[in-house]
């Protein structure tokens, strides 16, 4: 049922690659609160991805930018105030990629070049986002931004190689450009530590069914959705979490908190 949350409100929506990214489950409930938006991904995702089936669902225009290109991002924002009538009060950064992920190379074994792009693509390009925004005052006062994150920020997994550092990276950005922000603008910067969730990043990493599985278990409510991360991204769009700013907030059905469950128990006492 819609609330008309997101009334009135305009934002950009990076990375709906398909109908199972998070982005794009975002974009859907955010239309349906009342928030009208840009789309936008890489070229080459535009090429191999539905974007037009969902900017057509929303009423949305798509303009293509590679997020770690300041020049791309630079006429998104522009284009996007004339698009939208105004600036903008709310940004989703929902893109990760790490080429050693993709081409399954071991963490003793990493291609520097390609790390270096892990972190561009999935950490310094939310810094670059926030960056051109306020050079060319992009944003509404009390606006909010996101990024999503991964548990692999604050602990180890063995698949997750470069990307854990990615994460990290990302978390601090949120945290220093959220400090700044909130003085310059009353802007507020936070990431959302997602659970697992199968879409084509997610499936990316080797041995995610098994990770899954264990944080299903390891979750009191089960691991989160990616349409109940869309309602969380919603909320925190919305003028409900105004003083909430510079967190890392977990959404993950108790994951991060739990030690052993009685699942995990039985499963491994069979
Ligand atoms: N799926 C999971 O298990 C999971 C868990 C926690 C956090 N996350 C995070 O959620 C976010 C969204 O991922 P998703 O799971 O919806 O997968 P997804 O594959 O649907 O989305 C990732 C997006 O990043 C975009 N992207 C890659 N390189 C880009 C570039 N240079 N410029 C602009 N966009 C680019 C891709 O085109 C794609 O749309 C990512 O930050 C991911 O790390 C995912």
């Amino acid at each position: 049922m819609a609330n008309n949350l997101l009334k009135g409100k305009r934002g950009i929506i990076f990375g709906a690659l398909d109908e199972n990214s998070i982005a794009w489950k975002t974009a859907l409930k955010v239309k349906e609160e009342g928030g009208s938006f840009t789309l936008t991904n890489a070229p080459i995702a535009m090429r191999l991805g539905k974007i037009n089936e969902l900017a057509k669902a929303c009423d949305s225009e798509v303009i293509p930018a590679d997020a770690t290109s300041e020049e791309d991002l630079k006429n998104l924002f522009s284009k996007s105030i004339d698009v939208l009538g105004g600036k903008m009060d709310f940004v989703l950064h929902s893109i990760g990629m790490s080429p050693n992920i993709r081409k399954g190379k071991e963490y003793g074994d990493m291609n520097y070049e390609w790390y270096q792009k892990t972190l561009d693509i999935s950490a310094l390009s939310f810094h670059k986002v926030m960056q051109t925004a306020e050079k060319l005052d992009g944003m509404n006062e009390w606006g909010s931004i996101i990024a999503l994150s991964y548990i692999a920020a604050q602990r180890s997994y063995p698949d997750y190689t470069d990307m854990a550092q990615a994460k990290a990276m990302l978390e601090s950005i949120a945290r220093s450009y959220g400090a700044r922000y909130a003085k310059l603008k009353k802007v507020r910067v936070n990431t959302i530590s997602q659970s697992p969730t199968r879409t084509t990043a997610g499936a990316g990493i080797s041995g995610f069914d098994v990770f899954y599985d264990y944080a299903q278990m390891m979750s009191p409510l089960g691991n989160a959705t990616a349409e109940d991360c869309a309602n969380y991204i919603t909320i925190m769009f919305s003028d409900f979490t105004r003083m909430v700013t510079m967190q890392n907030l977990m959404h993950d059905g108790g994951f991060s908190s739990t030690g052993i469950t009685q699942d995990l128990i039985e499963r491994l006492t069979k």
